[in-house]
């Protein structure tokens, strides 16, 4: 499994107006590409297995906080496409736990691999491209201060 490689990083992630929703992205592909690494060297191992549980759990922790903070930015700014935008977040986060559980249960490292080398690269990719770039727009001509 060692040819799956990411290409989405944060040289090639797309960029958006506000510095601390970067920031976040930026340390969310840092959490996946840990993840990427643990399945090439996966060796069906229990030890390889619980490694990729725990680190599956921080990305989920991690990602319920990105969604958090940009779902606040949003009733902050009254963005109008808040309930499009939060209604996105809760999909993927349920899509993640949904993934997760079944890792756990069945550690099927294929399904899990095309989640996290493709599946949900081009989804995050296609995310902070469309909604993030207007919500953090949106906030800045609205006179929005980062702290
Ligand atoms: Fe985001
Ligand atoms: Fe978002």
């Amino acid at each position: 499994m060692s040819h799956n490689k990411l290409v989405l990083t944060a040289e090639t992630v797309p960029h958006v107006a506000l510095d601390f929703m970067n920031a976040t992205h930026f340390e969310e592909l840092e959490r996946v590409r840990t993840l990427g690494e643990l399945i090439s060297g996966y060796k069906q191992s229990k030890n390889d297995n619980d490694r990729l549980s725990e680190a599956l759990n921080k990305w989920i922790e991690h990602t319920q906080a990105h969604f958090a903070r940009e779902n606040e930015l949003m009733i902050d700014i009254q963005f109008p496409m808040y309930p499009m935008h939060s209604g996105e977040h809760n999909r993927v986060l349920e899509e993640m736990e949904r993934m997760v559980a079944s890792w756990n249960k069945t550690y099927d490292i294929a399904l899990l691999s095309d989640y996290v080398f493709t599946a949900w690269p081009q989804w995050f990719e296609q995310h902070v491209n469309s909604m993030d770039m207007v919500t953090a727009q949106f906030a800045v001509m609205h006179g929005y201060e980062q702290d």
